[in-house]
């Protein structure tokens, strides 16, 4: 057997931090860029002109409300509304509005990694749907996945807006659904957004805004890094890269180094090197179309009951059921 060294640190930012920096390309995981400086940051984006994602769904959210509240309806029971990654719920909102007026017998669960995010969003439901019965949560999306299978006996819908899915690659985005798939029961339903392939460019420009807020939010984690591991990187001496691949629907998000440089981070008790022009991979904004979706729901033992687009046909949220086998 060879020497293995040990290493073993006290949180996984720590060891994620540690193994994506020593490893050749070196890698962060998008999920750090997420601390209260980069929700802000996220805030801004999705307001975005170039940043259409969140303007096509809440598009779609708005204009097909009625049908989606009655799709979401069970007459018997009542039914619960689960939102992984619920944010400030603006798009949400408008269909808790309908179902609302429609008075409709539901359950909102909106669960956020950011205990900021959960604890905005609450308060500002009491205030604009005082009637509305909300059971806020804290948590990450494959944690408080496994209890939701035991979450109530009546019908749930999962909800996972804004193209989160993107983040991951076809094989984790199987094994994501594959789980959120586990935790329905028959008759149970699964809404998500999809960001959709387009003209590369409109793509390209909404992730490579000429304000420099993208740019901002994506060294947000080096940021993080120095403030909360001891590092000291020197933030701008890296460049933000986008790249758009129109073959696999992969944009991908790089930190570029200007010059070589030496970065120590207390923390980890690492020094690491760049080379000029040296990369980190950061983050992966995947596009999808019916075909690509269709395959991930054959591979995750879900079928798509129905779908809706926007106008320009950037976007589309699935309607997904359990598949029979
Ligand atoms: C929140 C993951 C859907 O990838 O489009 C926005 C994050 N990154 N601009 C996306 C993001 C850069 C966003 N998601």
């Amino acid at each position: 057997m060879p020497t293995q060294v040990a290493n073993s640190f006290d949180t996984m930012f720590q060891q994620d931090v540690y193994d994506g920096l020593t490893s050749h390309p070196k890698y962060l995981y998008s999920k750090y860029i997420y601390d209260q400086k980069g929700d802000a940051l996220f805030q801004d984006i999705m307001a975005m002109p170039e940043y259409y994602l969140t303007g096509c769904e809440y598009e779609i959210i708005d204009t097909h409300s009625e049908e989606i509240a009655s799709l979401f309806e069970d007459k018997e029971t009542g039914f619960d509304l689960i939102e992984l990654g619920a944010g400030d719920g603006k798009k949400t909102k408008v269909l808790l509005r309908e179902l609302v007026a429609q008075q409709i017998d539901v359950t909102y669960k909106p669960i956020d990694i950011s205990q900021n995010a959960i604890d905005s969003l609450a308060a500002s439901l009491t205030t604009e749907f005082p009637h509305l019965e909300v059971a806020p949560e804290r948590g990450e999306y494959f944690k408080v996945l496994n209890r939701l299978k035991s979450f109530t006996d009546r019908k749930k819908v999962i909800m996972v807006l804004g193209s989160n899915i993107g983040n991951l690659l076809h094989p984790k985005a199987i094994n994501f659904l594959t789980q959120l798939q586990q935790s329905l029961a028959e008759g149970d339903l699964l809404f998500m957004g999809f960001d959709q392939k387009k003209h590369p460019q409109t793509i390209l420009d909404a992730y490579n805004d000429p304000a420099g807020i993208t740019e901002a939010f994506n060294k947000n984690i080096l940021h993080r890094i120095n403030a909360e591991l001891g590092g000291d990187f020197e933030v701008d001496k890296f460049t933000h890269w986008e790249v758009y691949d129109p073959e696999t629907g992969t944009a991908k998000s790089f930190l570029v180094a200007t010059e070589a440089m030496k970065v120590c981070i207390d923390a980890l008790d690492l020094t690491i090197t760049f080379d000029p022009w040296e990369t980190i991979h950061t983050e992966i904004s995947q596009k999808y179309n019916d075909k690509i979706v269709s395959w991930l729901a054959e591979e995750s033992g879900l079928r798509i009951r129905t779908s809706y687009s926007d106008q320009k046909m950037y976007y589309k949220n699935y309607v997904f059921e359990k598949g029979n086998g």
